[in-house]
């Protein structure tokens, strides 16, 4: 039997990277595939293919075995192929609803049926276990939120070819477990389904087969059975893995405090936050969504007001009222929305890294004369340093594959001088060979003074980067973890209430 959507001899060439070279792949009705590789490897490069957004200079398609075409997306959908893609395509200015029918309204006689409508959205919002209004604004979701919209979107149109592009990237613990479980049953339906991710777990977990792309070629296809998760990742780097060493500063947590947060309320919590940061201190925050690590991060940063409470820095009392006053002071914030809140996509990526250098940095008469040599400098030591895969410092960022994209914002917060640094889900969407070099990244710039946060949702990250961890529920830390008891149980029994073991408990 042909397999239900089979690629052959693809490649794909864009200005300057040759990012698919001649690539062939199948998929076959009823199985899970994992498509895997690194940063830029050509994952979403193929998808877009698939989904009919780009035309590949060379190889075809073939459904059930038939040669396909595909010159939009609307033909992709009409083919039986429904992706989930890595950036969002949603429209931020209409509601949920809005979002999931748009192009496929329920219609009787050309006339659009909006009770059925409504009906098939609360339908699919519920099997996903989303309890939101279908009337609310993409705009006021939260990012795992509006990934589970357009997971919605993705499974509210007929199928036979489910494609996703990094789905659970924003996504907790539950939505996971909720999401492979309806992956599985589609799969039992008969669906071909691919997906990405470079959470390897979800490879072993979820998928029966694995595909490996490096550098634009399939390196490797196997069944998932038949290799661990070492075997994989040196498929996917071509090389044996680097180790990192936890390296954990003991003198760390001794240290002067750098940063004193002192009974900040942020609105919707009942409880003030407190904590205190030293100098080369590296803090992580934990917490499902509500938790309140995002709100505190924000107001930290000058971005929510906060609406009483002081912060000081170097025992200087600073008022952070908005996010220039938080960078005057020597605060600076990644944050966890790389697309709306991240990207300048009109800037290049050597200009995206400068926005947040500050002048004070350059000396003497350098300061009045931007220079673009200097610039570029900065920005080949950063290419450097965390691998980003692009071909000039002038490329446009939005050129830039996601965990790419990533990886030029992170740069953007270690060179920014700052004293404070709060880093957002900082390895979001990178690949696991740059993970390791980012957390040397990270402690690097600790071990010269600056006070880190690192506030994330993936516990093996803050296992394996903090000096200390705390642990938010509803605004209230149920935790402080510190050396040893920084373990992956700790933080998520404490993310859900549960007591955590040898723990000491606000
Ligand atoms: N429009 C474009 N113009 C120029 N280069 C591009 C364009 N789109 C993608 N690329 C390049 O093609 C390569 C493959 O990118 P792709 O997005 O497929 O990677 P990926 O495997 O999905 O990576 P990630 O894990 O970071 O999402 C990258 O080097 C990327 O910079
Ligand atoms: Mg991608």
């Amino acid at each position: 039997m042909p397999a239900m959507l089979a690629v052959e001899n693809i490649v794909q060439q864009y200005p300057g990277v040759r990012a698919l070279k001649g690539v062939s792949l199948a998929l076959d009705a009823g199985r899970v595939l994992a498509l895997v590789g690194e940063n830029g490897a050509g994952k979403s490069t193929l998808i877009r293919i698939l989904a009919g957004i780009e035309q590949p200079v060379e190889g075809r398609l073939l459904l059930r075995g038939e040669s396909l075409q595909l010159a939009n997306s609307a033909e992709s959908q009409a083919a039986g192929i429904s992706v989930v893609s890595q950036e969002f395509r949603l429209v931020p200015q209409l509601s949920i609803a809005d979002n999931i029918m748009l192009g496929h309204e329920l219609t009787s006689g050309g006339v659009v049926r909006a009770g059925h409508t409504r009906a098939r959205v609360q339908e699919l919002l519920s099997t996903l276990g989303l309890d939101l209004n279908p009337d609310r604004l993409v705009s006021s979701l939260t990012t795992g939120d509006q990934q589970m919209v357009e997971i919605a979107r993705a499974l509210s149109r007929d199928f036979d070819v489910l494609i996703m592009d990094e789905p659970t990237a924003a996504l907790n613990r539950a939505e996971i477990g909720r999401l492979h479980g309806i992956v599985r049953r589609l799969a039992a339906q008969g669906k071909a389904i691919m997906y990405v991710s470079h959470h390897l777990d979800e490879v072993f977990d979820l998928c029966d087969e694995v595909a490996v792309l490096r550098d634009g070629s399939l390196v490797h296809r196997s069944e998932t059975g038949a290799l661990d998760e070492q075997a994989l990742v040196e498929h996917m780097l071509g090389r044996k893995p680097q180790t990192f060493e936890r390296a954990v500063d003991a003198a760390a947590t001794g240290k002067d405090p750098r940063l004193v947060v002192d009974g900040l309320r942020v609105g919707g919590f009942d409880e003030p936050f407190s904590l205190s940061v030293g100098a080369g201190e590296i803090v992580g925050l934990a917490g499902l969504v509500g938790s309140g690590r995002g709100e505190l991060t924000r107001a930290l940063f000058g971005d929510r007001a906060a609406l009483a409470g002081r912060i000081s820095i170097d025992g200087v009392p600073v008022q952070v009222r908005s996010v220039h006053a938080a960078i005057t002071a020597g605060i600076y914030m990644l944050s966890e929305d790389r697309k709306s809140e991240g990207i300048l996509p009109h800037l290049d990526v050597t200009e995206n890294t400068m926005v947040s250098r500050d002048p004070k940095s350059v000396s003497g008469w350098r300061r009045l004369v931007p220079s673009r040599r200097s610039e570029r400098a900065v920005f080949e030591r950063l290419r450097g340093e965390l691998s980003i895969r692009v071909p000039h410092g002038g490329q446009l960022i939005g050129n830039l594959s996601g965990g790419n994209q990533q990886k030029v914002l992170l740069g953007r917060a270690l060179q920014s001088g700052c004293r404070v640094l709060l880093l957002n889900e900082p390895t979001r969407g990178v690949d696991v060979g740059a993970k390791l070099e980012i957390y040397q990244l990270i402690r690097r710039l600790a071990a010269q003074g600056v006070a880190v946060i690192v506030s994330s949702s993936d516990a093996p990250e803050l296992t394996a980067i903090s000096d200390r961890c705390l642990v938010y529920l509803a605004g209230r830390q149920t935790a402080e973890l510190a050396g040893p008891d920084i373990t992956e149980d700790n933080i998520v029994g404490a993310s859900v209430g549960q007591v955590a073991v040898g723990g000491t408990h606000a």
